[in-house]
């Protein structure tokens, strides 16, 4: 893990709540991800996972609480918005490639358009990260030729390419044909021994065994239980943690 000497958590989530209408997705949520940490979080469907990754970017707004990033509050617009959505990268299920660029084009965009780097070196640190993630021949080509693990790849490089503080993981693996899981579990485990902080939602639990500091069990809008992976999955605490994953053990 990587200490930078600063002890403050680089997210601070304090006492959160969000409603969608008449919904109560979050519910007095509180959790930090310190520097170097990787968390996963876990729970069944609907349980407020993605919501919860999406408002510590400001994808989504919250009604009460407050989420620091860095030590600052997030930022609600204009520049600062665009700084912390550069900082914190995200990564989702469906790979959201620009289908009318190339593979390198996608990794290179956010460096040239949004961080003013010049296109020959965007384009030496692109081919980088691509050596990195293993699809460096697959380059000049458009995400349509590339297979789903190919293409989660790219959009972990196109992450990179913003050289974020963190990168949250919405379910990366899980629209991936079985074959390809793998690949891109990897090149994430590669990522958690560097030291890259990262919040992962991830019914994986071999990565979580082997990658997580940290296991976060959400349900219906709270965080239920938090434990280490191996505390967690030999012997949960609660009865909705248990009876979830017996069910995940058993599909
Ligand atoms: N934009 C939205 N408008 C209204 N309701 C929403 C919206 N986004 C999510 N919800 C609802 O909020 C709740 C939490 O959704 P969320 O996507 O955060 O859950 P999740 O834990 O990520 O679930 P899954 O495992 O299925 O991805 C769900 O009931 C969902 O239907
Ligand atoms: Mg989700």
């Amino acid at each position: 893990m990587t200490d930078n000497g600063d002890a403050t958590p680089l997210v601070r989530v304090e006492n959160v709540n969000k409603h969608f209408g008449a919904l109560h997705v979050l519910r007095d949520i509180n959790l930090t991800v310190s520097r170097g940490e990787v968390v996963v979080v876990i729970g069944p469907s609907g349980g407020g996972k993605s919501t919860l990754c999406r408002a510590i970017n400001r994808l989504e707004t919250i009604d009460s609480g407050t989420i620091t990033f860095d030590g600052r509050p997030l930022p609600a617009e204009g520049k600062a918005l665009a700084r912390l959505r550069s900082d914190v990268g995200m990564v989702f299920q469906s790979f959201n490639l620009f289908a009318h660029k190339t593979i390198l084009e996608n990794v290179t965009l956010g460096p040239t358009r949004v961080r003013g780097i010049a296109r020959d070196q965007a384009d030496k640190r692109g081919m980088e990260l691509l050596e990195r993630v293993g699809i460096a021949s697959q380059a000049g080509k458009h995400p349509a030729q590339l297979s789903g693990g190919q293409q989660q790849r790219v959009a972990i490089a196109r992450a990179l390419a913003m050289d974020p503080k963190m990168i949250l993981f919405d379910e990366p693996t899980s629209a991936l044909d079985p074959e390809m899981v793998q690949e891109v579990l990897d090149v994430m485990i590669g990522l958690a021994r560097e030291g890259m902080t990262m919040m992962v939602v991830t019914h994986e639990m071999g990565f979580a065994r082997r990658a997580a500091n940290r296991v976060v069990f959400m349900a219906e809008g709270q965080i239920v239980e938090e434990n280490t992976p191996d505390e967690f999955f030999t012997a949960p605490r609660t009865e909705r943690a248990k009876d979830f994953l017996s069910k995940i053990l058993t599909h």
